[in-house]
């Protein structure tokens, strides 16, 4: 960061392209005595994937305090990438295999893409898709995807060779802790669909994994070889008993921590009674949780406030809990349990 002028500040960030930053530039500028303008002239200068920008922000009036604060800022990239590869791997649950080695690349498990599910323009608005899994070194990422909508439905009649137009990677990710030796990982129905790409990312820091998979039935259930292949547990439950425990995934959880495996760390994507539930057991055992929150969006890029959902964060002056809002697209999708407000 450096001051150029009286009323001039530039600010370098390596690696971020500039279309982000105009879309959800996190920058914010803070203590400024005087009024102020924003004018975000950039320039690029562009090194294969990444790109450097320069903004400049025009300061009115004289000796203004400033402070600059910069929260991480992903890349997000609006790019066409080539379908490879689609099943219809349970029915009405769909896989797809996509070459995009720049958004491959950037991604952490619990991103998610905002996919242009059709050719022409209709529907309108785009499908936030988590990305199922990461394979940086063929620069290509997976969607698992329900067709449900009228989104989705057409998303899933798109062949093998098409072209799809993706903005992404967005969110923020789970946050795995270097100290976690055991992790477990729960899914729900679809909500699967973020947690094979953390179970892989969790095998290759060494951690200890048991994946819980709750469906309603046989016919249902994803990824089990999959996850066993990477060299972790896998459980399942199944609403009608049709496929090993007959229940909710939730009872399995307590069971596992009754038998006294005892995570350092829970990930979980699924309906929110279920989530709900997790966070209920947790408490007792005092684990750190993180939840992947599900939620419609319109923008996908924090602009529209569509998809903001109540967090709980301390007021530091008054020292007590406080409630806000915020989004889940580009503040989550991932948030601690302990943050959610689950009363709703
Ligand atoms: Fe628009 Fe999140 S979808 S702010």
């Amino acid at each position: 960061m450096e001051r150029i002028a009286d009323r001039i500040l530039v600010i370098q960030l390596p690696g971020l392209p500039v279309k982000i930053q105009v879309a959800s530039c996190r920058l914010r500028v803070t203590s400024l005595k005087k009024a102020f303008t924003v004018n975000r002239n950039l320039k690029t200068k562009n090194e294969k994937l990444q790109t450097r920008f320069i903004l400049t922000i025009n300061l009115i009036g004289q000796s203004v305090n400033w402070r600059i604060k910069r929260k991480k800022v992903s890349a997000i990239l609006n790019i066409k990438v080539k379908i490879l590869y689609k099943k219809e791997v349970v029915p009405n649950i769909y896989l797809m295999r996509l070459k995009a080695p720049e958004i491959a690349q950037e991604t952490l498990p619990g991103q998610f893409i905002h996919i242009k599910c059709s050719k022409d323009n209709y529907p309108l608005l785009r499908r936030p898709l988590s990305i199922h899994r990461i394979d940086k070194e063929k620069g290509e990422i997976f969607i698992l995807f329900q067709a449900v909508g009228e989104g989705t439905k057409l998303l899933a009649q798109r062949a093998v060779g098409d072209d799809l137009d993706i903005v992404g990677p967005i969110g923020n990710g789970f946050n795995i802790y270097p100290e976690s030796k055991k992790i477990m990982i729960i899914g729900g129905g679809i909500g699967f669909a973020p947690l094979l790409a953390l179970c892989e990312e969790s095998i290759r820091q060494d951690k200890e994994v048991r994946v819980l998979i709750g469906v309603l039935k046989k016919e249902l259930v994803i990824g089990e070889e999959s996850i066993r292949s990477l060299g972790a547990k896998v459980d399942i439950a199944t609403d009608d008993g049709s496929y090993k425990y007959m229940g909710l995934v939730t009872d399995l959880l307590e069971r596992t921590i009754k038998k006294g495996w005892l995570a350092d760390q829970i990930f979980a994507c699924g309906p929110k009674p279920m989530l709900r539930k997790i966070n209920e057991i947790v408490l007792k055992v005092n684990i750190d949780y993180q939840v992947s929150l599900e939620e419609r969006m319109a923008c996908g890029i924090g602009a529209c406030l569509g998809c903001v959902c109540e967090i709980k964060t301390k007021d530091k002056k008054e020292d007590k809990v406080k409630y806000e809002f915020k989004r889940v697209c580009v503040d989550g999708p991932v948030f601690k349990a302990s943050e959610v407000f689950w009363d709703d």
